[in-house]
């Protein structure tokens, strides 16, 4: 059974590939068309199909359009309301209905040969639930999914047993903590349905004075959903320009903002365990990238085990579609087998890429230079292996520094031109995490949860230490990641600690480096010092060897 997902809807569009249950290729669309996010979210170009993405995953899969049993599309038409029935201002919705009504016929125009009626409409919540519980470790698990919308809620609470969901609880528009997210996102200047993490990272700076003002608006319900009930902001804080400098004014609403999400949160999983009894709790949707709150459920709410999926904002759902439609067809699906799921190069490929780009480079032992380079406090460009499906960057497509100091979280943000409030996380070997880091899960490869840096480590990786003593950890597992694993050991080796500081390989604005291509361009226009691509690494002419 062969089934092509697509996400080509709200934003971030993607495919992916599963074959008889297994997850053979995921990309976003964004790493081939170097539009981060795809289109922006404007009237009559808020919708992008993932061609590239669709075929790349068919030739990764050695698959003829012919071949393709299904193509599971993660929106359901069909379940959609008019946008004044669901309470939302949107005046072009009604646009974006008519393209996914036409999404098989779009589809299989940009796939030619392929026969529309083939593709199949799951529903978005569905989509989402299924590129996590699906994804995850084998096993029953309850499921948790929270958005901005799909076709008319934002939210789904369940229980797969043996592939199959139950679904016990959804939230109806107007109602939905992304869209509250998104809208507070926007009153503090920055790029809605884009830049939510950065209210996440301005939230460690602020007070939660606003929490009780918020919380008459923003609370769960006895039936297992919530309610968001229109927030004046402008009351809690002055609107931020892009261009102003925030205040902390900002900073507390967003701690605020922050602090109410995660207490509807809590009261949602207490729900859903009250109601299932289960021990395993999967997350997906976009608001199950906020690693803070992802933190705090497994902390403190009723679950041994919360899963999150790496893609797990709208991305995602291609691969959750996918899966959905192959456990329909009784079709066992896979775990996925980790979330390097994008495109990848062999040696003569990057070679021939290093030879077209005239730069000198040389074959080496690439983890040991590295190690080296970064002991020697230089910032390395790390582009090995398949590229990563989500947001994060896991070691595929890296940028990776000195932990030890404080000054390389400005450097690391001034290659990228981000804004210097924003952490960098560290990268540590699975064995050394536990003495390092606590509170949050170990090991946790998908840095979507966020730990404490222990008292005695804080003064030794300052440059991983967000303002509140916090790291996005990833653990690095050397029998999954040999190469990451052998580079941060001889890091240790040298400096005696076990992390390095990983941020992804991209400048601001940019979705992350996908091709060779895309990362020599980097490399040629930024102060990286070595590039550590396949087997292969190019030193800056000044830089020691
Ligand atoms: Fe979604």
């Amino acid at each position: 059974m062969r089934v092509l997902g697509v996400n080509a809807l709200f934003h971030d569009p993607a495919a992916a590939l599963v074959v008889n249950g297994a997850v053979v290729a995921a990309a976003e669309e964004e790493r081939f068309s170097r539009r981060k996010h795809g289109h922006r979210p404007v009237p009559f170009a808020a919708w992008e199909l993932p061609v590239e993405a669709m075929r790349w995953c068919l030739e990764t899969g050695g698959l003829d359009v012919s071949e393709v049993d299904a193509v599971a599309y993660s929106f359901d038409p069909g379940l959609a309301r008019p946008a004044d029935q669901l309470g939302l201002h949107d005046p072009w919705d009604h646009l974006r209905l008519t393209y996914a009504q036409r999404a098989p016929e779009f589809i299989a125009t940009a796939l030619p040969g392929l026969d529309p009626a083939v593709v199949r409409f799951v529903p978005h919540h569905v989509a989402h639930a299924a590129s996590s519980a699906l994804a995850a470790p084998a096993g029953d698990w309850d499921v948790l999914v929270l958005d901005g919308r799909g076709e008319a809620s934002s939210h789904l609470a369940g229980h797969y047993t043996d592939g199959r969901l139950e679904a016990l609880a959804g939230q109806r528009l107007p109602h939905s903590l992304g869209l509250l997210y998104e809208d507070a996102t926007e009153h503090l200047g920055f790029l809605r349905s884009s830049d939510e993490f950065k209210v996440m990272a301005l939230a460690s700076y602020g007070e939660p004075r606003f929490a009780e003002e918020l919380r008459r608006s923003v609370h769960a319900t006895e039936d297992g959903g919530f309610r968001t009930h229109r927030v004046d902001w402008s009351a809690l804080a002055k609107a931020r320009r892009p261009d102003e400098p925030w205040t902390q004014d900002h900073a507390d609403l967003a701690a605020s903002l922050q602090l109410q999400l995660e207490e509807v949160l809590l009261d949602l999983v207490r729900w859903l365990h009250g109601r299932t009894g289960g021990t395993r709790l999967a997350l997906a949707g976009g608001v199950a990238l906020n690693c803070v709150a992802n933190t705090r459920l497994l902390a403190e709410g009723p679950y041994d085990d919360v899963w999150v999926q790496p893609a797990a904002g709208d991305a995602g759902t291609a691969m959750g579609a996918a899966l959905h439609v192959s456990a329909l067809e009784g079709v066992r699906t896979r775990p996925m087998p980790g979330a390097d799921l994008g495109r990848g190069w062999t040696d003569e490929e990057v070679e021939r890429a290093l030879q077209v780009a005239r730069v000198p480079y040389e074959r080496a032992d690439v983890a040991d230079a590295v190690a080296q380079c970064l002991a020697d406090d230089g910032v390395v460009a790390w582009f090995q292996g398949r590229a990563e499906y989500g947001p994060r960057a896991l070691g595929r497509r890296s940028l990776l520094a000195h932990p030890g100091h404080q000054r390389n979280l400005e450097r690391l943000n001034d290659v990228k031109g981000r804004e210097q409030f924003r952490p960098v996380a560290p990268m540590v070997r699975l064995e050394r995490a536990a003495e390092v880091f606590s509170r949050g899960p170990i090991p946790s490869p998908y840095m979507l949860f966020v730990h404490d840096v222990q008292p005695e480590w804080r003064d030794r990786i300052p440059a991983v230490v967000h303002v509140d003593g916090t790291a996005r950890v990833q653990t690095v597992d050397v029998r999954t990641e040999p190469l990451l694993a052998a580079m941060l050991q001889g890091f240790e080796d040298r400096t005696g600690l076990p992390a390095v500081v990983n941020t992804s390989l991209n400048t601001a604005g940019q979705p992350i480096v996908d091709s060779p291509r895309d990362v020599l361009e980097l490399f040629g226009s930024t102060p990286v010092d070595l590039l550590a691509i396949g087997s292969f690494v190019v030193r800056r002419s000044w830089w020691r060897r």
